[in-house]
């Protein structure tokens, strides 16, 4: 009744997807394993070994999320976030405002600032808003694809440590494409895309976060399962990180030599990051 798919070979000339690189293909096309087979759990690791490359990082934590690059962001925002928190987020074009949905959506009280399409912000503007406010978290995007622009990095990361600021970043689109400088940038979590600058089908998100961050996760596992002080213990429900799919600390028991059963990886996808 269905011929067997066929799809044409096409040049694709937008932001995402992009045509992948045969390499990748031939990488797809390979046996799949089982996610606790030794074979597989090394491929993990060499994985985590070639991001921390990739995000010029010398984290423990670099490892993908199974999802679209949005579900790289919501497993961040969702592990940070508690109801209330504040968060900065300098939109400077369509994917500043997505940062912002996500941010509201797990219960951030959202600080927003803006600057007209086609430009980025002056460091400074940035960072007197971050004194101003003193949010918890900066979120920001790198590489803008509605506008092309690159917004520069640097000093709003050395700001967000000074301040004692967690700093998010948006690599998405830049992320294989042009320098990201995780650990120089003093980025404190950095997601990227698959679809974009590495040539791989869309549908897997890698991730780095640093200690600070792992700590703020590793606090609210503690009192997820009342093992802080007794008043912190009875806000354990509040407190607790709201999905199950994006719990960044249960993903580390995943992606650790713990190896706890978490979700069933999408290994084909792996083979290609
Ligand atoms: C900068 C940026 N952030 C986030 C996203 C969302 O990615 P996805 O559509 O893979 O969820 C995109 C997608 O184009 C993007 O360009």
């Amino acid at each position: 009744m269905f011929k067997e798919l066929s799809p044409s070979l096409r040049t694709i000339l937008t932001p995402g997807p992009v045509e992948a690189d045969p390499r990748v293909l031939r990488a797809m096309s390979t046996p799949i394993l089982g996610q606790f087979d030794p074979e597989f759990t090394h491929i993990m690791n060499q994985t985590m070994q070639m991001l921390r490359k990739l995000f010029q990082t010398e984290n423990e934590w670099c490892y993908p999320i199974d999802g679209t690059s949005r579900a790289g962001i919501e497993a961040v925002l969702c592990s940070l976030i508690e109801p209330g928190d504040l968060v900065l987020v300098p939109i400077y074009g369509r994917f500043g405002h997505l940062l912002v949905e996500i941010a509201e959506r797990y219960g951030a009280q959202v600080a927003t600032m803006e600057t007209d399409w086609g430009e980025v912000f002056a460091p400074e503007q940035v960072i007197a808003e971050i004194k101003r406010i003193r949010p918890k978290i900066v979120a920001m995007v790198h590489g803008e694809t509605s506008t092309g622009r690159i917004q520069p990095l640097q000093e709003i990361g050395e700001a967000c440590r000074m301040q004692d600021v967690l700093f998010v970043v948006d690599a998405v689109a830049t992320i294989g494409g042009t320098q990201v400088k995780v650990d120089e940038w003093k980025i404190d979590a950095c997601i990227g895309g698959t679809q974009k600058c590495l040539s791989i089908p869309s549908g897997m998100a890698p991730i780095t976060f640093n200690e600070r961050v792992e700590t703020v996760l590793r606090q609210r596992k503690k009192i997820e399962r009342g093992l802080a002080e007794p008043q912190a213990a009875s806000l354990g429900q509040e407190r607790m990180i709201r999905s199950n799919y994006f719990d960044l600390s249960q993903l580390m028991d995943y992606w650790s030599p713990t190896r706890l059963n978490h979700h069933t990886e999408a290994t084909t996808m792996l083979y290609a990051l």
